[in-house]
């Protein structure tokens, strides 16, 4: 038994010894959207992470929000001739000339946390993202459920247009609410993932809506854009968490913080590791062949006030 063991241990050290070695060799070029939210921080600060765990030399490249510069960043890419580019899309369209040139120079992309509107996915090798779609119907069952059969007009901060995450956690939502007629959106517009913008919008909907007094719930794209709206909100003299219902997506420590201080209700997470299953796939991939599924998806759960103390603790060193 115990010979078993030191033979299975010592196959297993050898197979991860030629998978680093084989990732200390490897490149990857990293074309990130920018630095909107606490979440895209926390995105880059991980990918660098999980790049240096295998020995990878990461490239990254900011895009500023920009996706003409997130092209000029992937043809960089490829006339370098990295071992493989990830992109996460600032939006959904325009991507297909890009990826062509990739995939004929054979490098393979992997799409990070938001997907693109492509009838040809050949065009990348895998998307590691989260079902956005899920994230924004979670967060509207919640919603109905918490405020049963009372009127409820509901405010909503959406995420960078045409971006995939603000289509579809739209999307989600809309579906959740549809089967309760007396949850309606009164206002919605994008506040672009940023904590500046979402207190902006937010300031215009509280003068919009009675100095607020007709909102009854905030969802909000993002947990940025939720924590500008809870200091719009304090600011006209209301009271977050308590007067109006607040839910949004992501779990940055900020907003578990909100929650702990009861001024915020709900947020669904979003794993900020998305590099770790993206690494792995294209090492396996370019090692052994091994074709990894088209989508690698990543868990979102929900978190209330009652563990909002404990997750604040537990996650406030981790930078973002
Ligand atoms: O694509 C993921 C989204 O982009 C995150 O929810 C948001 O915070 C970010 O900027």
């Amino acid at each position: 038994m115990k010979l078993k063991n030191i033979v299975l241990g010592t196959v297993c050290a050898l197979a991860m010894m030629s998978g680093s070695s084989f990732a200390a060799d490897l490149t990857v070029g990293f074309s990130q959207i920018g630095s909107e939210s606490g979440w895209r921080a926390a995105e880059t600060s991980v990918t660098k992470l999980e790049a240096k765990k295998r020995g990878i030399d990461l490239k990254i490249a900011d895009a500023q929000q920009k996706q003409e510069n997130q092209i000029k960043a992937i043809r960089s890419f490829i006339a370098q001739g990295v071992g493989a580019i990830f992109v996460a899309p600032v939006v959904a369209t325009g991507w297909d000339d890009v990826l062509k040139e990739a995939k004929d120079a054979k490098i393979p992309v992997v799409l990070l946390d938001r997907t693109i509107d492509s009838k040809d996915d050949s065009l990348y090798l895998t998307a590691v993202t989260s079902d956005t779609v899920y994230e924004g119907r979670v967060a509207g069952e919640w919603l109905a459920k918490t405020v049963g059969d009372k009127p409820c007009n509901i405010v909503e901060l959406q995420g960078t247009v045409g971006s995939s995450p603000a289509i579809n956690r739209k999307k989600g939502f809309d579906e959740a609410i549809a089967k309760h007629p007396n949850l309606k959106i009164t206002r919605s517009q994008t506040g672009d993932f940023t904590r500046a913008k979402g207190k902006e919008v937010m300031e215009s909907f509280i003068k919009a809506e009675n100095g607020g007094k007709s909102i009854c719930a905030v969802y909000a794209h993002n947990d940025d854009m939720q924590i500008g709206a809870i200091q719009a909100l304090k600011e006209a003299g209301l009271k977050p968490g308590k007067d109006i219902l607040m839910v949004s997506i992501d779990a940055v420590p900020d907003l578990f913080k909100a929650m702990a201080n009861g001024e915020a209700n709900a947020t669904v997470e979003l794993t900020p590791n998305m590099a770790g299953p993206a690494f792995d796939a294209v090492i396996a991939y370019k090692k052994d062949g091994k074709m990894p599924p088209k989508w690698i998806q990543t868990e979102s759960k929900v978190y209330l006030p009652d563990t909002a103390a404990k997750e604040y603790e537990a996650r406030k060193d981790l930078g973002y």
